[in-house]
C-alpha cells in the first residue's frame, strides 16, 4: 500500500505544471527569475556595485557588468538631451517581502500578484534588473516621456530588454511595466528585440 501511495505521489508531482524550481545559475546574466523559478532567501549577487549618482536617483546597487552597461546607455541618452536615472536596482529577499506586503495592504492580493513579485521571485534580487525614471521624474509615468521612446528603441544596444511588455502578461505573469529593464547581455538583447520576445520565450 505504502509503495502504491509513493508511486501515485511521484506521478502527481511530475504531472504538476505549477512546480516552482530553485534557480541554479543565479549569477548568470540569463538567469530566469519568475513565478516558476525562484532564488534562495540568502542569495546575494556577486559583484554588486553602488551606482554613481550621475546615473541613479539615490543609493542603488547593480551587478558591475549591468551597472557599467547602464552607464553607457544613460550617457548615450544624455547626448540626445535625455535623462534616464535608476530608481530601483538590487533588492534583497527581505526588502521584496516588505514591498509585496505593502502592495497587498494597499491594493489587495490580486493586484499585488500582478505588479509585484513574491520574495525570491523578483529579478531585482539578481542585481540585473532596474526601474528607471525620465524627465517627468515619475517612474509610474515613464511611458509618457521622450526617454521611454528612446529607451524602447535603443536599450537592446546596451544589453537591456523591456522585461514586462504589453500583451505578454500571460507569459511573464506580470502586468506591463514600461519602467522595468533587465540586463541580459548584448547577444540576447539583440535577439530578443529583433524577434519581439520575452526572456521566458528566449530561454525556452
Ligand atoms: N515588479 C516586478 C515584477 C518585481 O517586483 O520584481
Ligand atoms: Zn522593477
Amino acid at each position: 500500500m505504502k509503495r502504491i501511495l509513493i508511486i501515485l505521489f511521484i506521478i502527481l508531482s511530475v504531472g504538476c505544471t505549477d512546480k516552482v524550481n530553485y534557480i541554479d545559475n543565479p549569477n548568470d546574466k540569463l538567469a530566469l527569475v519568475n513565478k516558476k523559478n525562484k532564488l534562495k532567501k540568502n542569495f546575494i549577487p556577486k559583484d554588486l556595485i553602488k551606482l554613481d549618482l550621475n546615473y541613479s536617483h539615490d543609493e542603488k546597487y547593480l551587478k558591475k557588468e549591468a551597472a557599467l552597461s547602464f552607464y553607457e546607455l544613460s550617457k548615450a541618452a544624455r547626448k540626445k538631451g535625455y535623462i534616464i536615472l535608476a530608481v530601483s536596482g538590487y533588492r534583497s529577499y527581505t526588502y521584496q517581502k516588505k514591498l509585496y506586503k505593502y502592495y497587498v495592504k494597499e491594493k489587495g492580493s490580486y493586484y499585488a500578484s500582478k505588479c509585484s513579485a513574491l520574495p525570491g521571485h523578483s529579478e531585482h534580487q539578481t542585481g540585473l534588473a532596474l526601474d528607471v525614471e525620465g524627465s517627468n521624474k515619475d517612474y509610474n509615468k515613464f511611458e509618457e516621456t521622450k526617454e521611454f521612446k528612446w529607451m524602447i528603441k535603443n536599450c537592446y544596444k546596451y544589453g537591456f530588454i523591456l522585461r514586462y511588455p504589453k500583451g505578454k502578461e500571460n507569459i511573464t505573469g506580470f502586468k506591463y511595466e514600461p519602467w522595468h529593464y533587465r540586463y541580459v547581455g548584448k547577444k540576447a538583447s539583440k535577439y530578443i528585440y529583433k524577434h519581439n520576445l520575452t526572456l521566458e520565450e528566449y530561454i525556452k
